[in-house]
């Protein structure tokens, strides 16, 4: 029977996983050093065990190493496999060499967990040139959707909703979303020009002024995506939006300056633990993983 890590004891994913599928929770120690080294330590027996660890990989450079160390140590101490959910995969976005010389770290990191682990399941990874994770990782993945829980959510809480992706990356949620809560949509064009440098232009929505606007995106980071996009919204006159991130990364002070924008509410899965958690994307990971186990 195979055993659960996480970095954290308290990590709700890996609890509800573990225990819905009567799974052992495997206990290890992972911290950083003062000096920002990490230390593992493992505190379960893992010898002839298929482990799995369930943890987010955003901020990705503070936790690789951590995640590296874990890996090896599990196989030196004889687990079996060693496979991850990561409901959160950082490292989705630099799909692309946009600049001579830069270096398309999604590939990078794809090559380094593919080399440390046996397979991985995530949530809603940030496929945007890429079809599909094959494409970079040479291990088995499975991806899981969250966008039914998150139609379950708009059907139970928004009254007469209407849909908006603020890019073109956003179509494969949005389309899906509006399928399952039968909600009118639309696919705005955003332009970035730096980090937090975003525009987003609006068209005629004169027929939604009765709508409750819902801003659908795969992640929020800086949130000038979504806050952009509740200005061009607010100046043509639509309700303030309800705004919709898989995964709250919410960089700095990002979400203070987002709710504090012309929006109504921000609402997230809990692929990251944040303040805004309220889609529960555990019951997918759980189906997923006993999908994959019994392939
Ligand atoms: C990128 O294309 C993604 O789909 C999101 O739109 C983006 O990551 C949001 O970033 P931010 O919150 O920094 O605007």
């Amino acid at each position: 029977m195979p055993i659960v890590f996480s970095f954290s004891n308290d990590n709700f994913i890996a609890n509800k996983v573990a225990s819905n599928l009567n799974f052992k929770r495997g206990n290890a120690t992972i911290r950083h050093f003062p000096d920002s080294e990490s230390y593992v330590k493992l505190n379960s027996e893992v010898k002839n065990e298929d482990v799995i660890l369930i943890n987010s990989l955003d901020h990705p450079d503070r936790k690789a190493m951590a995640l590296l160390f874990f890996a090896d140590v599990a196989k030196e101490y004889g687990a079996k496999s060693i496979g991850l959910i990561c409901p959160y995969l950082g490292y989705m976005r630099q799909d692309k060499r946009f600049h001579d010389g830069e270096a398309i770290s999604s590939d990078i990191f794809a090559k380094f967990l593919s080399q440390h682990l046996d397979w991985l399941i995530t949530v809603d990874p940030h496929l945007h040139r890429y079809k599909a994770l094959e494409e970079i990782y040479s291990i088995p993945t499975r991806v899981v959707h969250a966008t039914l829980p998150i139609a379950q959510w708009i059907i139970d809480n928004v009254h007469n909703p209407y849909l908006i992706g603020p890019d073109e990356e956003s179509t494969q949620w949005i389309s899906e979303v509006a399928k399952l809560t039968h909600a009118p949509f639309v696919i705005l064009e955003k332009i970035r020009r730096g980090d937090r440098d975003v525009t987003v232009s609006v068209h005629d929505m004169e027929q939604y002024r009765e709508h409750t606007p819902v801003i659908l995106d795969d992640i929020i980071s800086t949130a000038q995506t979504m806050i952009e996009t509740a200005h061009q919204l607010n100046a043509i006159g639509l309700k303030p939006p309800i705004c919709i991130g898989v995964h709250p990364i919410f960089a700095a002070n990002s979400y203070q300056t987002l709710i504090n924008a012309p929006i109504a509410k921000v609402v997230s899965s809990n692929t990251i633990p944040h303040a805004s958690n309220a889609i529960d994307v555990s019951p997918l990971i759980t189906e997923a993983l006993k999908a994959y186990l019994n392939d």
